[in-house]
């Protein structure tokens, strides 16, 4: 076969051999037939053209000890053939029958039979997370993104995940905004959106007149302790300006298809002295400068938990959000989705929370903590992306640019000349929003990406159109057989006899290993990369060398074209992209 060194490899006697080294004493030689040895690693996945390391004679004592280990395999359908190789690896040769029937059962089965399963029943996943009257920025576009995709995939791998939208929803700015609102709208009827207009436009003019007027400055402080002491004049103020908020976000929500429930900075805040108190009572809170603080391991300014004016801040709210997130909502895993620059906040609340015994100190073990830290977005000047010549990106401005640029080019197809306008639509929004999707997913999170039009929507390359119009061709190949494929999933056979074939099936059996690396590594790149290399497999060892209509292997050949569509659909469903079915 086409397989030289295996579709997998076990690295663990290389493991295994350096363990005894460094212990010498108690080694017995290597395990005989039949005895357990404990290995020090998993099966690993052979990375591809890689050649056998030169040989390391100092290594290759491990070689026995592979042998040992093959011998000790136990006999597996799944396997064919395995060799040990180099300084001790045993290469393992997965056998192309049950390649084949694993396939087959899919298809019949429903691809939700390849879930992972991980090893939690709850998660938080924290993100989007904008901050209510200030901008919705590309940041927060990104955190929903990439959030939207985790908590996909998590709740895939049968993880029950709580979307939590943890809005900034309470500070000091509310004063402002109240008393602005206030003197703009004595009669609070007269209140909504379309009297306000911009929110942000708002904010600006409140700061204004709050950083020139000193008595707006007082009488705003004052409004801050009268909206905490639960005055209802201005708890019904704060929440006609939420409300506002709220609606625009969620305009960016329905767009996208994203799912989130709010929770946000408020209401955290009644629980938050008796979390203090708890850790208080633990020994952990110091006076600092006036301040009451946390100091956590390796960084030497505290955390402030109560500010030396008495208030609460981000940190506060954060401590007592995932007390509640371990403790109420009996949560395992909780994931924060923001930039970068908010990596040593959560350090510093996570390293709290393990001081308090909360989180335990090993990182691999449930209930844990993980910031999940994405980089900029940046414009073609390489600076912080902005639209002409407004500050900020306004969001749906941004998404119907990427609307409308794909119309026009969907229009630009053949194909697509007597389509009625409704497909027109929703076709250029599945392009257009998958497009800025997969433009951010496709990244390693942490770096930086440019934010470019022209190339999320170029179908070629690396893209979500060129991914998408892949998944239609391969479409439009079963559609043009003829065949009604229901059927020939009850009849047919699969067979990976041609090279193309069996590379093709390869890489569609080990969907369900990427999303659980995906999803234990969060990681959306993972994914994106799997697709990617699927649709290449696909065009280019398998679709350019075996032909599917009219061949003696069509029957074979078009259940493999569908599980190829159905692995693509459920990546674009993962990855929060619609599918086409048309070019
Ligand atoms: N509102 C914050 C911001 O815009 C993000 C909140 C992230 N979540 C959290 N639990 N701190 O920067």
């Amino acid at each position: 076969s086409g397989v030289k060194h295996g579709d997998y490899q076990c690295n663990n006697a290389m493991v295994l051999w350096a363990k005894i080294k460094g212990k010498q004493t108690g080694f017995r030689g290597p395990p005989a037939v039949g005895q357990r040895v404990s290995l020090g690693a998993t099966i690993r996945l052979l990375p591809r053209n890689l050649e056998p390391t030169s040989s390391n004679p100092e290594k290759e004592t491990a070689s026995p000890l592979a042998e040992a280990i093959m011998k000790n395999l136990p006999p597996s359908e799944i396997i064919e053939s395995c060799s040990v190789a180099g300084p001790g690896f045993v290469n393992v040769v997965l056998s192309k029958n049950w390649i084949a029937q694993s396939l087959h059962r899919m298809l019949i089965d429903g691809i939700d039979t390849w879930a992972p399963r991980l090893p939690l029943k709850r998660a938080v996943v924290d993100f989007s997370s904008p901050n209510i009257a200030k901008e919705m920025h590309v940041g927060h576009l990104r955190s929903t993104i990439i959030g939207d995709t985790l908590a996909r995939m998590l709740e895939f791998s049968h993880v029950e995940v709580l979307r939590r939208n943890h809005v900034g929803d309470w500070g000091t700015q509310f004063g402002m905004l109240i008393e602005f609102l206030f003197e703009k709208f004595p009669n609070p009827e007269e209140v909504n959106e379309a009297a306000i207009g911009d929110l942000q436009a708002f904010y600006k003019a409140s700061k204004l007149r709050f950083d020139s007027d000193s008595e707006f400055k007082l009488r705003a402080q004052q409004a801050v302790v009268r909206l905490q002491g639960g005055e209802i004049r201005y708890r019904n103020a704060w929440k006609q300006i939420c409300e506002i908020s709220r609606t625009e976000f969620h305009r960016v929500y329905e767009r996208l298809g994203v799912q989130l429930e709010e929770k946000g900075e408020s209401f955290y805040n009644p629980y938050i002295p008796s979390v203090l108190e708890q850790l208080g009572n633990k020994g952990l809170i110091e006076e600092s400068e006036g301040a009451r603080v946390i100091f956590v391991d390796g960084v030497k300014i505290p955390l402030i938990v109560v500010k030396s004016d008495g208030g609460y801040n981000y940190a506060s709210t954060d401590l007592t959000a995932l007390w509640y997130r371990l403790n109420e909502e009996k949560a395992e895993w909780i994931i924060y989705v923001t930039d970068v620059g908010q990596q040593q906040h959560f350090d510093m609340v996570f390293k709290a929370a393990k001081r308090a015994g909360w989180l335990l100190a090993d990182d691999s073990l449930y209930p844990k903590a993980t910031h999940v830290g994405f980089g900029l977005v940046l414009g073609e000047d390489g600076k912080r992306f902005r639209t002409r010549n407004t500050e900020v990106v306004r969001l749906v401005d941004l998404l119907d640019e990427a609307k409308s640029r794909s119309k026009t080019a969907v229009l630009e197809r053949d194909a697509a000349k007597d389509w009625p306008e409704e497909e027109v639509d929703k076709t250029s929004e599945a392009v257009g929003y998958g497009a800025v999707k997969y433009a951010d997913l496709k990244n390693n999170r942490l770096s930086n990406y440019t934010f470019n039009f022209d190339q999320m929507l170029n179908d070629k390359g690396n893209t979500a159109v060129y991914l998408l119009y892949a998944h239609a061709r391969i479409c439009s190949i079963i559609r043009k057989s003829g065949k009604d494929i229901e059927q020939v999933k009850k009849n047919g056979k699969i067979v990976l006899d041609h090279d193309g074939e069996r590379a093709l099936g390869l890489h569609l059996v080990q969907f369900s290993e990427v999303v659980e690396q995906a999803c234990t590594n969060l990681l959306p790149s993972t994914l994106c990369e799997y697709l990617y290399d699927l649709s290449d497999i696909f065009t280019k060892k398998f679709y350019s060398n075996c032909q599917v209509i009219g061949s003696p292997e069509e029957t074979s050949r078009l259940l493999l074209c569908e599980a190829t569509a159905t692995v693509m659909r459920k990546c674009f469903y993962l990855l929060g992209i619609e599918p086409v079915y048309k070019i």
